[in-house]
């Protein structure tokens, strides 16, 4: 079975409570739940963890390397410069799928740019929880294409 953490960065903790005009009124939990009912559906295993710190997040992408298939990352305001960010996930050589709620592309313009996309497997964004939801989805057909 097919094995993803999904890892949320700083600020997402406070998903329903922060700029819900923005980022929706579900809780981080609520999204988790719903992330974690979709995996279950397509067979998928999943573990959830979320920092606000930089290094926090870049030690949760290095133990992914030999445990996980795969990280869906949503690295909140740290894709817009965060290098350490972009290394760390060249590093562990596994497939990461970025993920945001808002479509970055459609916001001020310090969120246009993405730091750590040239080194992710693809990006997804401007869907709400269900960004999440659609990066199970493309884990689903990377795996079903390597079949
Ligand atoms: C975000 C977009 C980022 O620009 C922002 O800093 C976030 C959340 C999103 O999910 O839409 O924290 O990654």
């Amino acid at each position: 079975m097919m094995k993803l953490l999904v890892l949320n960065g700083p600020n997402l903790n406070l998903l329903g409570v922060r700029e819900p005009g923005v980022y929706g009124s579900d809780s981080y939990e609520a999204v988790c739940k719903r992330i974690a009912e979709r995996a279950e559906k397509l067979q998928i295993e999943v573990d959830f963890a979320q920092s606000n710190s930089e290094g926090g997040l870049i030690d949760r992408l290095h133990a992914c390397m030999g445990a996980y298939d795969g990280v869906i990352l949503n690295a909140g305001a740290y894709t817009h410069y965060s290098y350490a960010i972009r290394d760390a996930i060249a590093a562990i050589r596994l497939p990461v799928v970025e993920v945001h709620l808002s479509n970055i592309h459609a916001r001020e313009e310090f969120r246009h740019t993405s730091v750590i996309a040239p080194v992710c497997r693809g990006q997804i964004a401007g869907f709400g929880p269900a960004s999440y939801l659609l990066a199970l989805q493309a884990f689903a057909e990377m795996a079903a294409e390597a079949e």
